[in-house]
């Protein structure tokens, strides 16, 4: 007799969305009923509950969302209980009004059964099972159910805490290095919304194939693409008039010691962050790069320019329009989007579009995280 392993494929370097689906599809061999299952991560530091994977075949149209758990009453009591919650018939929930819910329902899910995941004493996430059927949820089916919400569970874990390692050693690294960047802790902060911001916008407009888990991972790694300048030397790296031509040659070189700096790490800790680790090896070192050729270090053009470099480049550009540097004082807003917008060839006009259509959320951040005086 011969058996086929079904689940060898889930530790394979593919990503969190496609490994969801693979056990989706599994599990439906037992449980027919199962038609969405959805995981959202949560951001204890923020208290914000971020939509995160999803596999859902016979619809599109739960992504993209973000709330504060705070404001979701039924969701923070499996918090506080440490106990999930089925949802025999959604149709007859009044109470929730949050627009995710009114989605869902509006999807045609009738019921849900929900976990809330901890590691040790921290909530990590919610994992939603949905079905268009009323009550199916009963009996020993919901021991299966625990059985694969842990499996997947533990699959996310696996790969959040890979990623947690690579990025507190690279944090561990600039500071034994007395790493000091010229560029303020709040521009990191702002680069990591910002660039969630624009990808989100340009999801949202069905451009690219963007899902919620490269979202998540650009935002993760958006605050490294200046890791490379450890290797700059302070007199060039701080020097407050112009850069000469020869020392701007070694200024440009951050861009390739940012990526030998991630390789290194990557290949010493012998992690295999996620299927997103080239996202993190191409913001380092091609968020100089123009869609013209006429950036650095490669002079790579348009379509040879991964797209997350693409969307760093804009945030970076426009944050640095829009603060204030010794040698120029900030623009404004819209100042900075007139300068983008009068250069296509060197920046994607799609990518300035979503930046400006999503403005009044640019500026929350900016008031959030402001440059100290
Ligand atoms: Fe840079
Ligand atoms: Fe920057």
């Amino acid at each position: 007799m011969t058996h086929e392993d079904v689940f060898q494929e889930v530790h394979n370097q593919i990503p969190l969305n496609r490994k969801l689906t693979l056990i989706h599809e599994n599990l439906q061999n037992y449980l027919p009923f199962i038609d969405r299952i959805a995981f959202a991560l949560y951001d204890s530091k923020t208290d914000i509950l971020r939509t995160f994977l999803v596999s859902e075949p016979h619809a599109h149209s739960l992504c993209l969302y973000e709330s504060k758990l705070s404001e979701v009453p039924s969701l923070l009591a499996l918090k506080h209980e440490r106990s999930p919650r089925i949802i025999e018939d959604i149709s007859r929930l009044y109470g929730d009004s949050k627009e995710h819910s009114r989605r869902i329902k509006e999807s045609g899910y009738r019921s849900s059964y929900t976990l809330p995941m901890f590691s040790d004493e921290a909530l990590l996430g919610f994992i939603f099972f949905n079905s268009r059927q009323k009550s199916p949820f009963q009996g020993a089916d919901l021991n299966l159910l625990d059985l694969y919400a842990h499996l997947i569970f533990s699959l996310i874990l696996f790969e959040l805490n890979q990623t947690r390692v690579l990025l507190s050693s690279l944090k561990t690294l600039s500071k034994i290095m007395h790493f000091k960047d010229p560029e303020t802790g709040a521009h990191l902060e702002r680069m990591a919304h910002f660039s969630r911001i624009i990808a989100a916008g340009l999801a949202a407009k069905g451009k690219y194939r963007i899902d919620d888990e490269f979202i998540q991972f650009l935002s993760a790694f958006a605050p490294l693409h200046d890791i490379g300048k450890i290797g700059i030397p302070d007199e060039i790296l701080f020097k407050p008039q112009k850069l000469e031509p020869q020392e701007f040659q070694v200024m440009k070189q951050h861009t390739l010691k940012g990526r030998e700096i991630i390789d290194l790490i990557i290949s010493n800790l012998q992690v295999k962050p996620t299927a997103y680790v080239e996202m993190l090896r191409h913001i380092p070192e091609l968020h100089h790069e123009k869609l013209n050729g006429r950036g650095y270090p490669h002079g790579y053009e348009k379509d040879q320019i991964p797209l997350e470099a693409q969307i760093i480049a804009v945030a970076d550009i426009f944050d640095a329009l829009t603060s204030d540097r010794p040698y120029k004082k900030k623009w404004t807003n819209e100042e900075a989007l007139i300068y983008l917008k009068k250069h296509p060839s060197e920046w994607s006009a799609e990518i300035v579009q979503a930046l400006e259509d999503n403005m009044s959320k640019i500026v929350e951040i900016q008031q959030k995280f402001k440059d100290k005086e």
